[in-house]
């Protein structure tokens, strides 16, 4: 259960209604609409800081898990370029929408429907649950609590997904077990200001106007 907001079937598909927030609009994953659709369709190797983190090039594409799934925007980009992306969430709802999305972007023969079937959301809800060295990379974008300024610049459906999975204060957890899973990195996803993940100092850093992806490194890439 998740106080507050509540699932509904509509004729787009299965929406998060937040009932004290009528002004809010019902949020559904749209893997065809939105800035997302186009990074996964146009986007280019070297301006995705997300390709260049992971490791992705013109040769090589990476298995994923991403274990913060949220609405699986990240994963798509990673998908658009090739990726087999595992997929894993933990809020109730949030599952139920990324699993009604994926249905419904799968059932398409396009260019993102072709991505999205490279999208497999698994049925766990910790990478506590994976096998050792069960991906190329673990990908982590936990929830980080916003402040001031940048609280006032969330958009609203943003700002609806925030309070439905809350501020993740126990990500701290997800790196060690993540640096198990992954057979060479883990790339954490953090806003610029916010300090590592469980004080641990990453291998490498790509920087980018919004956040920073925080590269832990276990071996190097084969080729
Ligand atoms: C900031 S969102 C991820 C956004 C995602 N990268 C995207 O592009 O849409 C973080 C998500 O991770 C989930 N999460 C946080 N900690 C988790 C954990 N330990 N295990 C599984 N899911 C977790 C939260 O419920 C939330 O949906």
């Amino acid at each position: 259960m998740s106080v507050g907001f509540e699932l509904q079937q509509t004729d787009n598909g299965l929406a998060l209604v937040w009932l004290d927030e009528p002004r809010f609009q019902p949020l559904i994953i749209d893997f065809h609409k939105g800035k997302s659709a186009y990074r996964a369709q146009h986007s280019a190797l070297k301006s995705e800081a997300i390709a260049r983190a992971v490791g992705i090039t013109g040769k090589r594409q990476p298995s994923v898990i991403d274990a913060t799934a949220g609405l699986a925007r990240d994963a798509m980009v990673m998908a658009g370029f090739g990726c087999q992306v595992l997929l894993i969430e933990r809020q109730p709802y949030v599952r139920a929408l990324l699993n009604d999305a994926l249905a419904r972007a799968q059932a398409k023969s396009d260019a993102i429907g072709e991505a999205a079937k490279r999208l497999n959301l698994l049925d766990v809800s910790s990478i506590n649950e994976v096998e050792h060295n069960a991906a190329d990379v673990v990908y982590l974008d936990p929830m980080y609590p916003k402040t001031g300024k940048r609280k006032a610049q969330v958009k609203k459906d943003m700002q609806m997904f925030q309070q439905l999975v809350g501020s993740d204060l126990d990500a701290d957890d997800l790196l060690q077990p993540a640096l198990s899973v992954a057979r060479y990195r883990v790339v954490v996803k953090r806003p610029n200001s916010a300090p590592f993940l469980n004080g641990n100092e990453p291998n490498q850093q790509l920087t980018s106007k919004k956040h920073r992806f925080d590269i832990y490194i276990n071996q190097g890439f084969d080729k």
